[in-house]
């Protein structure tokens, strides 16, 4: 057996998985978050701790073997929050997570001090509000006593990893959304941290996900339950994993993965492609892999949104009954999804949605299934910029809500003209980490085969030409929104 502990943003979910991928185990603890301000997000590192031993003493008290059946275990993180380290290893300040936007002018001062072309080069990412690299850079502007004391930073799954094993170290696809990393070199880079005015021994030592990095310690094994035997591996970027979880591990192959937001990410055999910042460029978790990532900011949102306020109470399986109905473009209803702006394509954080076409005889239906639309036309936007750079789309996994409903599997099939594959049993980024135990411990040569063993595809949607037409039209008029109600949607 192998445990996967994905640490996201909620709660903690521990998966025990025998060797056929097999989820026989399942412990989750959750944690508050601390928002003190608006825009500030954070969370206190001890209480990751503490509910990831809770959850492996959960995991082992209700497993039925022995503890040395358990042969590793490895984790998946929510990505960029900073951790920050005195030189006793004591964790100085609450961490700042991935979704606190406090730094604008230090992604400002990074933009203006590194220069985009430089900042591209090295790191392949823009500077946004969620990286690492300005975290930093706002404890120094704003609680320079604390930052004095600092001595070392991490992420989240790699400071839990660390009280675990008392090993500390940060594995490229992770430290790929810091933006101090030479995402070419996979090494840190001097340059970044020159000038940026940061010591580089701040930085930990970097591995590759599937790295082993030591043991638990034996005040941990007391308390869990696991094995002194059991083998610990780095583990990834929570997005790495849920790549890694879905198979996404060979050209071609993409994720749709629709949440509160929605994610395509694309694998990438290195890291020679230029999209101009356009797109997340990060190190995957197998090793010498790349993969990109665009981002809709209200996918999921969008339809929550359109349920609480056309239809309180009512069952999303309900609202979703009749879109099937519906034919495709809604009936000349159209919806832009920029609730709360948009990143891929357009990064802009003002922007706000639109309905457009409404015709007296539209329905709830019409506005469900137009959302549905708006939702997919917003993640084809990054599909398309992939292609445009010569990638090849012709698997799209989707995962998440998204998967829960055919008419909109087919839709996605339709627009993205694409095979949409929907998996058996779907578990997220917990499955990439446990897979990268399942390698790690040698059970298998590498992450694909493991995932060949693992993960069986349920359902498959293949594009329908005539509707693929259909939404190709429509997807030039959708395109067309944005800048039109730029102007007059802030
Ligand atoms: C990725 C990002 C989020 C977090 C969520 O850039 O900010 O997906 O990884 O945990």
């Amino acid at each position: 057996y192998v445990i996967g502990i994905d640490l996201g943003t909620s709660a903690v979910k521990a998966l025990l998985v025998d060797r056929t991928g097999e989820v026989v185990g399942e412990a989750t603890r959750a944690y508050p978050l601390i928002q003190e301000k608006s825009g500030y997000s954070e969370q206190n590192p001890e209480d990751w701790v503490r509910a990831t031993i809770v959850a492996l003493s959960e995991l082992t008290e209700n497993f039925g073997g022995s503890r040395e059946e358990i042969e590793g275990l490895s984790f998946s993180g929510q990505m960029h929050g900073l951790v920050l380290l005195d030189g006793e290893m004591r964790v100085l300040r609450n961490a700042i997570l991935w979704n606190d936007t406090r730094t604008t002018a230090q992604c400002t001062e990074i933009e203006e001090r590194v220069g985009r072309e430089r900042l591209l080069g090295i790191t392949k990412n823009i500077a946004m509000e969620g990286f690492t690299l300005p975290k930093l850079l706002w404890v120094k502007d704003h609680e320079p006593a604390v930052f004095e004391q600092a001595r070392m930073f991490l992420l989240p799954k790699d400071y839990v990893r660390y009280r675990l094993t008392g090993s500390a170290e940060m594995d490229l696809s992770d430290a790929a959304g810091t933006l101090l990393l030479d995402v070419r070199k996979n090494e840190w880079s001097g340059e970044m941290c020159r000038l940026l005015g940061l010591d580089e021994s701040l930085c930990p030592p970097l591995v590759e996900s599937q790295d082993e990095t030591g043991r638990l310690l034996p005040e941990m094994t007391a308390i869990t339950g696991l094995s002194p035997n059991t083998r610990v591996f780095a583990g990834g970027a929570d997005n790495a994993c849920g790549a890694i979880g879905a198979g996404i591990l060979e050209e071609g192959k993409t994720l749709c993965s629709i949440g509160t937001s929605g994610v395509i990410l694309s694998y990438e055999e290195d890291a020679r492609k230029d999209f101009g910042g356009k797109v997340h460029y990060f190190n995957h978790g197998a090793p010498g892999s790349y993969y990109t990532m665009g981002v809709t900011l209200s996918a999921g949102h969008s339809l929550s949104w359109l349920r609480d306020t056309f239809a309180e109470g009512v069952y999303f399986e309900e609202l979703l009954r009749d879109v099937g109905s519906v034919p495709a473009g809604s009936d000349g209803l159209l919806y832009t999804p920029y609730l709360s702006g948009e990143r891929t394509p357009h990064v802009d954080a003002s922007i706000r949605g639109s309905f457009i076409g409404i015709d007296a005889s539209h329905r709830l239906r019409h506005f469900t299934r137009a959302v549905l639309e708006g939702i997919t036309f917003s993640l084809n936007e990054s599909i398309r910029l992939f292609r445009e750079n010569g990638k090849t789309v012709d698997t799209v996994v989707s995962v998440g809500g998204g998967a829960r409903n055919a008419p909109w599997l087919q839709m996605q099939a339709d627009v993205f003209d694409a095979t949409v594959v929907r998996l058996k049993s779907e578990q997220g980024p917990g499955m990439g980490a446990a897979m990268l135990a399942a390698a790690g411990c040698g059970w298998f040569d590498s992450l694909k085969e493991c995932a060949d063993v693992f993960l069986k595809p349920d359902m498959v949607y293949r594009p329908d030409p005539e509707t693929v037409g259909i939404y190709e039209e429509l997807f030039d008029i959708y395109r067309d929104v944005y800048p039109a109600t730029a102007p007059i949607s802030r």
